[in-house]
């Protein structure tokens, strides 16, 4: 991206979506976003490929739940534009991204231009759900007298304990008919060292957002009112694996997170 930055950006604070775009090999990010992914990079092996493990999971959770016979998926914190998108994945569906970023409107609404007709963003914050679920956009793609699929993929580590996400995704889970499902991954410091997580987490501690690394019981907590699918909670890379030889580095990468895919049963 060119250093000159959009109004309201500030290009010197390395930033979630920027961050995570380079570290997938995009293009949208500045010199303050590189330099952190570099420190991360330079600490483990795998770090380089922490992204791309979640991105994958992002794809097969999706393909996943389109073979469920989902028609419309919400998805929370839907990052910069990158291979393999929600509406790429499910290419029939209603898709509407929602994302704060400045930067990930500008891209993703010229991503969409051509496609109006069945996907959308909204620039706005997932903390606010009571305005994300009445936002036009959503009202006009969305019915949620049928199944939807709600993503809350790479995101939830943003939302700060004090702001309860397990609240957060009970409200979106609220107005879900049977049959919905809720897609979610989550950095974890489960199994990993605690001097590791330390290093880690000041690097992130310089950009502009949290960046909490939760356990298993706090992430699982989360699915409260879904039946996990097989096989549960899981490392990304664990969860219906489809590579005919698994990376040793991607596998290794895939261990910073937990994902899981819940299905809401009649009567939750
Ligand atoms: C790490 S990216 C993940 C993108 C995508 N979900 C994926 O897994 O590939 C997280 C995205 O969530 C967005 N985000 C973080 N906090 C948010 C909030 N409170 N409201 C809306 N978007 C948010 C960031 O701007 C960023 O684009």
């Amino acid at each position: 991206m060119d250093e000159e930055a959009p109004s309201g950006v500030n290009p010197r604070i390395p930033n979630m979506a920027r961050m995570y775009d380079y570290a997938l090999g995009g293009k949208d990010n500045f010199a303050a976003d590189r330099e952190a992914v570099q420190k991360l990079f330079a600490m483990s092996p795998e770090n380089r490929y922490v992204p791309l493990a979640n991105r994958r999971f992002l794809r097969r959770a999706v393909r996943y739940a389109v073979e469920q016979g989902i028609e419309q998926f919400l998805d929370l914190g839907a990052g910069l534009p990158s291979q393999g998108n929600v509406h790429e994945v499910a290419s029939r569906a209603r898709v509407v991204y929602v994302d704060h970023d400045p930067v990930v409107a500008v891209h993703a609404r010229a991503l969409l231009a051509t496609d109006e007709s069945r996907v959308s963003l909204v620039q706005g914050d997932l903390r606010e759900p009571e305005t994300i679920l009445k936002h036009p956009e959503v009202v006009r793609l969305i019915d949620f007298s049928r199944p939807v699929a709600v993503l809350f993929v790479s995101v939830l580590h943003g939302v700060a304990d004090a702001e309860d996400p397990a609240g957060l995704v009970r409200a979106y889970a609220r107005p879900l008919a049977p049959g919905s499902h809720l897609i979610l991954s989550h950095l974890t410091r489960e199994g990993h060292p605690a001097e590791l997580v330390r290093r880690k987490e000041e690097v992130f501690a310089r950009s502009n957002t949290v960046f909490s690394y939760r356990g298993r019981a706090e992430i699982l907590s989360y699915f409260e009112g879904f039946e996990l699918v097989e096989p549960g909670l899981t490392a990304v890379t664990a969860w219906r694996p489809d590579d005919p030889v698994p990376d040793a580095d991607l596998e290794a990468a895939g261990s910073w997170w937990l994902g899981g895919v819940g299905r809401r049963a009649e009567g939750q």
